[in-house]
């Protein structure tokens, strides 16, 4: 469990003020120290900043203290002895800077070697988690919006179960919409027999085009569509069955996909939640929620114009009946503590409203920062080199098999370039190709903040120079091949070698090192996963300013140092993991 996890490095030097915060103002209890990393580095690595706020709070109290500068004099003085802190000193109003041990810096990263980096993991208040990612729409061909949405839900869900929290990843896929009607009367039309199979629908989205065409301009197709939906949604067998073929080839579509990107999912889609609508229904109409507005049933939300609609004129469900249901389910049956939803923000005001809802509902606190708790992860569009909604030539949504086969095929073509196709064998070809080539797409959507949006482009995400997956992936290839060329077993290293941080840049590195489980968690609790990026990218910037002025083979400290790259390897090859990028070992 998380007990196990060794917490960020912000959370240990926050435990040793902790105690001395317990002696110098024994009377205030539950003072939490504020830990914060140094402003000024010249100053020292962290700072404990609660000199201030405890002054206010203690003044008007007959205190001894004169001022918050005494009160941070105090705090430093009765820091508890700890091997983990070289020095202190005050600053302004009282603040107390730390400057960490490198002699501790050294051990606590030669025990995560041999201790394994999943001891670094942060601590998390939250057992277990949902995420809702991916979700497309079934019968349509997944896009580059639902590349988003699974690339960065997949990074979340892998960053809280690597801090051993449990996480359902959930594809709430849309397989429930009135678009069935339409689709299974279109469908029955063409297979009269009820036959179907892959091959006999073809490509489903051009199906989907089809069917909607027809659904436009014949008036009597359309209200047999109509009473389809209403068919099936009575459980009608013959309709059911319809219904699940079409689901079916749908999912081996984005199976397909999610195999190529190492995403792994399990759907719970719409329908799964549709019995459970009339209850949830139900159970807010007992707490008065639920209103009559021009034919529909509604929950008014404060400050919004327009309410939400659960219950639509002609009786139907909709997308809002079917979240509020899947939140009653996520909240009591699976007991989840926290629920993370991944959509473009063009959805926020959908979320903002149910959540509100639940809210309202007692389902969940309205104090956000206690839980059960929603999120909504939003992320903005992903735009073509005009500046535009990425498409390609014709007006067609980009296929997402296509961009991740373009993304392989540039790389191979990059590494036979090179000379790799005589050097290597065809399958390590082929798995760098896939592995560089996936990551780069990947990447280049992470380390951009998601609410904002970001451009498509190969030969940006491509380079082998500045901020992208294949420099890093590169860098790390090259420290592996370092250790490889001193010939030394790095096992044994570990067992019999000692770290030793002497040089700036090597301090400096190590630091870094360990600041991964804080890094880690700030990116957890803001669901962003472009500070893991950009802690990886500043990691690499940090081993080259290392590695380019001191020399590691055949130096006296060739051991020390040869530790130093295995440990930024192991780190780096964790950032790539938490990223769904799979890291290579030769270039
Ligand atoms: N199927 C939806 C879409 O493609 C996304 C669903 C997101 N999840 C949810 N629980 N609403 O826009």
């Amino acid at each position: 469990t998380n007990e196990d996890n060794i917490g960020s490095l912000k959370e240990q030097i926050a435990k040793v003020f902790e105690v001395s915060l317990k002696v110098t103002v024994p009377e205030e209890l539950d003072v939490v120290p504020l830990i914060a990393a140094c402003a000024k580095k010249e100053f020292g690595d962290y700072q404990c900043n609660n000199a201030m706020s405890l002054w206010s709070k203690i003044k008007g109290k007959g205190t001894q203290f004169k001022g918050p500068q005494p009160v941070g004099q105090a705090i430093m003085k009765n820091l508890p002895t700890s091997d983990m802190i070289e020095s202190c000193s005050i600053a302004g109003p009282g603040f107390v800077n730390v400057k960490l041990s490198k002699q501790w810096i050294a051990k606590s990263i030669q025990k995560m070697l041999t201790d394994g980096i999943d001891t670094w993991a942060p601590k998390l208040p939250v057992k277990r988690a949902i995420v809702d990612f991916s979700s497309p729409n079934i019968a349509k061909e997944m896009h580059v919006g639902h590349l988003r949405s699974t690339i960065i839900g997949d990074t979340l869900a892998r960053m809280l179960e690597y801090s051993k929290v449990d996480v359902l990843r959930r594809n709430h896929v849309g397989d429930w919409g009135t678009q069935f009607g339409m689709l299974i009367e279109f469908l029955f039309e063409k297979f009269p027999s009820g036959e179907v199979n892959d091959q006999a629908i073809g490509d489903l989205e051009v199906f989907y085009k089809a069917s909607k065409q027809r659904f436009d301009s014949d008036v009597e197709f359309k209200k047999r569509a109509q009473k389809a939906v209403v068919s099936l949604q009575g459980g009608e067998e013959k309709y059911r069955k319809a219904w699940a073929q079409i689901c079916e080839i749908s999912r081996k579509g984005f199976e397909k996909v999610y195999q190529r990107l190492g995403v792994h999912l399990e759907e719970k889609g719409e329908s799964f939640y549709n019995p459970y609508i009339l209850k949830t229904l139900d159970l807010l109409r007992e707490k008065g929620l639920i209103e009559e507005s021009e034919g529909a049933q509604v929950i008014f939300i404060e400050g919004k114009k327009t309410p939400l609609i659960v219950v639509k004129r002609d009786g139907g469900f909709n997308y809002a009946s079917t979240d509020l249901a899947a939140l009653w389910y996520r909240l009591n049956v699976e007991k989840a503590e926290w629920i993370i939803y991944l959509t473009d923000v063009g959805q926020r005001e959908h979320f903002e409203m149910f959540f509100t809802a639940g809210k309202r509902a007692g389902w969940l606190p309205s104090d956000e920062s206690k839980y059960p708790k929603t999120s909504h992860v939003g992320f903005g569009l992903v735009l073509g080199d005009d500046g535009k909604r990425f498409r390609t030539r014709s007006t067609e949504v980009v296929k997402l098999v296509d961009l991740l086969d373009e993304a392989k095929t540039r790389c191979k073509a990059a590494l036979v370039e090179r000379g790799k196709a005589a050097e290597w064998t065809p399958e390590e070809l082929e798995h760098t190709a896939e592995a560089v080539g996936y990551g780069a797409v990947k990447y280049a959507d992470l380390k951009n903040n998601r609410s904002t949006n970001y451009t498509f482009n190969f030969d940006q995400m491509l380079n082998d120079k500045g901020n992208t997956a294949v420099y890093l992936l590169y860098a790390h290839a090259r420290i592996c091949s370092i250790i490889r060329k001193s010939g030394k077993d790095i096992d044994d290293l570990k067992k019999e070698g000692e770290l030793i941080l002497e040089k700036d840049e090597e301090r400096k590195l190590g630091l870094h090192l360990l600041q991964f489980a804080e890094v880690v968690e700030e990116a957890c609790t803001n669901l962003l996963p472009n500070v893991l990026c950009e802690y990886l990218y500043d990691l690499s910037e940090k081993f080259t300013s290392f590695y380019s002025q001191w020399q590691v083979i055949g130096s006296a400290e060739e051991t020390s140092r040869l530790l130093l790259c295995e440990a930024t390897a192991v780190v780096m090859r964790k950032c790539f993991h938490l990223l769904g990028i799979t890291p290579v070992y030769k270039i």
